[in-house]
């Protein structure tokens, strides 16, 4: 009897899941400061999910607290202090993990302002800006903002570039797009355990296969995602992932 189907074979599937996200080594999005976005309520939130992240394989962490005018209005100065406060209570509680902030845009007038002035926090050697768009409206000057941050020195990288309805087509033409502009796509892992809308696994499950995703996150907001993100780590699309060894994680190790 043949242990390994040939659809597995495809797919790069043992019968086995993975045993962590070691394979990635270091994630760079989530919302860990506490207190200053819809991530972590306080510290006890920030250590519990940190130690949940050193538990799955994590072993460096680049957290990225929410910008957005409409919503949360944190400046370089805040993020940085709330750091600070985060490395010494890891120190006190002797947990072992390399721990950076920089930041999740949302595309408005702020991130065009911090673009203008050259405030950006990035993260890596490459100076990667993360930085997210509407999941209703269809942004008009996505190419132009790119093409900035490119001639910055910096290098955009689309958050949970799956969840965007409008971008969505069997063809993935305009993640190409995207791409060819300047950009680098990152995707919740998360999606493919189906946490936000079903087509979103459906497009994820499409780009893993296209080899289109530059980098997986956890996008971790609470404690109670920490379970979901071990339940994927069955999915044939994870380990997938692993093997078309694209992925841009290891580089910020
Ligand atoms: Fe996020």
């Amino acid at each position: 009897m043949m242990s390994v189907s040939w659809l597995h074979k495809l797919f790069g599937q043992t019968e086995q899941g993975l045993e962590d996200f070691s394979f990635l080594g270091a994630d760079m999005h989530s919302h860990l400061l506490p207190g200053i976005d819809d991530g972590s309520v306080n510290m006890d939130d920030s250590i519990s999910m940190i130690k949940g992240l050193v538990k799955l394989g994590f072993s460096r962490l680049i957290t990225t607290p929410h910008f957005m005018i409409d919503g949360f209005s944190n400046t370089a100065a805040i993020v940085s202090e709330k750091l600070n406060e985060l490395k010494i209570r890891l120190k006190e509680e002797e947990i072992e993990i390399q721990i950076d902030a920089a930041a999740e845009y949302f595309l408005d007038e702020g991130f065009l302002n911090a673009i203008e002035n050259d405030e950006l926090l990035s993260f890596g050697e490459d100076k990667y800006v993360l930085f997210e768009l509407s999941y209703v409206n269809e942004p008009r000057n996505l190419n132009e903002v790119i093409f900035k941050l490119c001639s910055g020195g910096y290098k955009p990288v689309l958050a949970h570039a799956e969840r965007y309805a409008y971008l969505h087509s069997e063809s993935l033409n305009a993640y190409q797009e995207i791409k060819d502009t300047g950009a680098l796509l990152q995707m919740n892992i998360l999606s493919i355990a189906a946490l936000y809308k079903s087509e979103n696994k459906h497009i994820s499950e499409s780009l893993l296969k296209k080899g289109l995703i530059d980098f997986m996150a956890t996008d971790l907001h609470n404690i109670r995602q920490l379970e979901l993100l071990s339940n994927t780590l069955n999915s044939k699309y994870l380990k997938l992932a692993m093997n078309n060894n694209i992925l841009l994680n290891k580089k910020l190790l």
